[in-house]
Formats: structure tokens, sequence, C-alpha cells
């Protein structure tokens, strides 16, 4: 009985995602149901919010100077939370030497989490677009033009990016790929619930319409691409929107299981506004949110259900967990059994803390992010997502 049990739950477990996943290649294939405008270049400003970017601020000013979008529409503002590394002097002096491109520093007297900041820069933004642009992240050169170049089709009030980790370290690499083919494939559907701040464009008149950035649960750029979405609007991430994020050299674990937490919140607080979702989002939405907050927690009880049962004599019980432990070794495979552990460890963890002020990890990466950009700019017209397993 317990192995039964267990078996079924098993099943379930990997039957959904891999079926949701086998619809999304189907979608993959689609082309692009969005009428792009190169010529629509509204003034659009870039937020980024900082908190100790000493080390990436000036790459970062420097890799948006070099996008190729019409600098006199381009409004940034560095929205800074108190820093103590002299972040927000190194980003004035930048200003300075470029007066050419519009640089706002915004310093709070005491750190108060990214979405405050945001929120507080919004009110300051004159662009008709909004985009936020993480500091420890790298746009490809075309990046910000062909987002806002899908936010002139007027169903669309959203558009975020591709990420690529900057180095390849661990299992990071080939989760992104699932997730990225995963993200664009739930675009071209019609909308994808999980959005990045690395790049994430919004039209202004959408984002205050949901009331800004939520300031109670992590996941800013996700749960306000959400909320666009569940009022009608498109929120998409493109294949040709390309960013490349910084991977910590250390504390890994604790960002990959800070970052689940708030998804986890994010798909807690949609819960309830699934059924109420627009036709072609519902699925979609329903679909992750079970992913997000139930699926995992039928792995863990498939394992417990099995260990039972072997303990109490199961051979069958046995061998199956025996083949999941020898699966382990390939790596799409581990990849997602890891994935599992770190929803359900960020669902635990929530109960005790929402992580909305985090800790700084070290993401410093030499010369690597060079390397990376150089891949990015040289694949930006058909990115690499293949080869992607769940
Ligand atoms: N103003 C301000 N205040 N900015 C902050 C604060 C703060 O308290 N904390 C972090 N930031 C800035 C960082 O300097 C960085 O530019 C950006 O916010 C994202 O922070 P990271 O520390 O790089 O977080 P991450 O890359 O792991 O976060 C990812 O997940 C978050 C939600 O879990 C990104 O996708 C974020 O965009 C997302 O908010
Ligand atoms: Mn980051």
């Amino acid at each position: 009985m317990l192995f039964e049990l267990g078996l079924a739950l098993a099943a379930l477990h990997f039957a959904v995602p891999l079926g949701y996943y086998a619809a999304a290649k189907r979608w993959l294939r689609r082309s692009w149901d969005i009428r792009e405008d190169v010529r629509y270049t509204p003034r659009v400003t870039v937020i980024i919010p900082t908190y100790n970017e000493a080390e990436n601020i000036v790459r970062r000013l420097e890799n948006l100077l070099a996008q190729d979008y019409p600098r006199d529409r381009l409004e940034v503002i560095v929205a800074d939370g108190a820093s103590t590394d002299g972040t927000p002097e190194i980003a004035e002096r930048w200003a300075r030497e470029h007066p050419d491109v519009k640089v706002a520093v915004l310093r709070e007297e005491r750190r108060d989490g990214k979405a405050k900041s945001l929120n507080r820069a919004l009110r300051l933004a004159s662009g008709e677009v909004v985009v936020i642009a993480d500091a420890d992240a790298l746009w490809a050169p075309d990046a910000l033009r062909r987002a806002v170049a899908k936010l002139a089709d007027p169903s669309v009030g959203a558009v975020s990016c591709v990420k690529k980790p900057m180095e390849a370290r661990g299992i990071e690499d080939g989760y992104r790929g699932y997730y990225n083919a995963l993200r664009v494939a739930e675009s071209k559907a019609w909308s994808t619930p999980i959005f990045h701040g690395e790049l994430a464009a919004f039209r202004r008149d959408a984002l205050e319409a949901v009331g800004g950035f939520p300031t109670d649960i992590g996941a800013d750029d996700s749960h306000t691409a959400t909320l666009i979405a569940l009022k009608g609007l498109r929120a998409v991430v493109a294949d040709d929107v390309l960013c490349a994020e910084a991977v910590p050299r250390r504390g890994y674990h604790a960002w990959r299981v800070r970052r689940a937490q708030h998804l986890v919140q994010h798909f807690a607080r949609i819960l309830p506004a699934v059924p109420k979702a627009p036709r072609r989002f519902k699925p979609i939405l329903a679909i992750e949110t079970y992913l997000h907050l139930a699926n995992p927690w039928l792995f863990l009880a498939a394992i417990a259900l099995l260990a039972a049962s072997a303990l109490a004599g199961s051979l069958a019980a046995a061998g199956v967990l025996a083949l999941g432990a020898a699966l382990l070794a390939y790596k799409p495979y581990r990849t997602w059994a890891v994935a599992q552990a770190y929803l359900a460890t960020a669902a635990v963890r929530n109960l005790w803390t929402k992580e909305e002020v985090w800790r700084k990890q070290d993401k410093s990466n030499g010369h690597a992010a060079d390397g990376a950009m150089i891949q990015i700019s040289a694949t930006s017209d058909k990115p690499a997502l293949k080869g992607a397993e769940p």
C-alpha cells in the first residue's frame, strides 16, 4: 500500500511538469504574435536599485550607455538603499563625467529593501516606459531597443529578458536553459508569471494601475508582471532580449533558497486570483502555481513513503529508491531534484522570514563578465534554448 501510494505520487510529480514541458515545446515552435515596432522610441526611465554595488555600478552604467537606444530618450535613476561601500558616490562621479546621459542618484537614509526604493524612484520617473536593471546584471547592446519595441503592441504591458549566468557554475547553467525555454514558451502562448529584475520593462501606466511594486513580498519583478497580466495585458519574456546575471561565488544555496522563497510568496499571493485569470493565462498560471507550491511536496512525500515501504521490507520500493538515487548522476534530473529541495526549503523558511531585505552575496566576477557579454551579443539573434531538459 505504501509502495503503491509512493509510486503514484512520484508518477504524478513527474507527469505534470513533463506534460507541461511537452506542451511548452510546442508553444516554443510558434512564431510571435506581437506587433513590434522599432520606430517606437518612447522616453524610458531605467531604474538601477543598488545596495553595496561599488564593484558593479560603473560596469552597469557603461553597459546602459552602450545600448543602441536614442540617448536623449533615456533617463537613469540609481536608487540606492543606504550602501556603505560608496556606491552612490561612484554613481554620482560617473554621472558628472557623462553629462550626455541623464543620471539621477537617489539616496535613502536607511536600507529599506529593493521594492521600496523602486517605488520612490518610480515617483520621479518621467518615462512612458520604466525598466528595472539590477546592478549586478548586464544587457546585450540591443536588449533595451528590442524590449521597448514589443511594448509598441498595445496588448503588451511588460517585457523581460532571458538570462544567462555570467559563469557556468554548478547546475546554474542547465537550470537556466530549461527555465528560459519555459518562460519564452509561456510568453508565446500568452504571458509568463515569472519575470527577471535583471531587465524588467513596464509600460508605466500599467505599473501604476497595479500600485507600483509590492513591498511586502520579495519577488517584486514577477509579482508586478503577473498583476499586469491578470489585468489582461501580456507580460512576456522575449528570446531576443538577452541579459547576463552574476552568480554568487559563495552562498549559492542560500541565494537559490532566498529566490525560491520569493517565488513561493508570489504564487501563494496569486493563488486566489487564478480562477479569475484571463482565459489564455489561466492554464499557465494554474500549472506554475501548482509546480511552485504543491509539486515539490509530492516528490518528498513519495520518497518518504517509498523509504517507509523499503524499511518494511519491500524490495520493489528499495529498487525504485535506488533507481532514483542512481539517476542523480544524470544532470537534468539532479537539477530538477535540487530545485524541488530549494522550493520545499523555501516554503518552510517563509514561515519565519520573508527575506524582504536580503543579505548581499559575493558576486564579483572579474573578467568573466566581459566574456559573457561577447557571448550574449554573438548569439543575440538566436539564443541557445535547445538542449534544455527538465
Ligand atoms: N535600493 C536597494 N535597497 N536595492 C537593493 C536592496 C535594498 O535594500 N537589496 C538589493 N538591492 C539591489 C541589488 O543591489 C541589485 O541591484 C538588485 O537589488 C537585486 O539584488 P541581488 O542581491 O542581486 O538579488 P538577486 O539577483 O539574487 O535577486 C533576484 O531575485 C529577486 C527576487 O527574489 C533578482 O531577480 C531580483 O531582481 C529580484 O528582486
Ligand atoms: Mn542579482
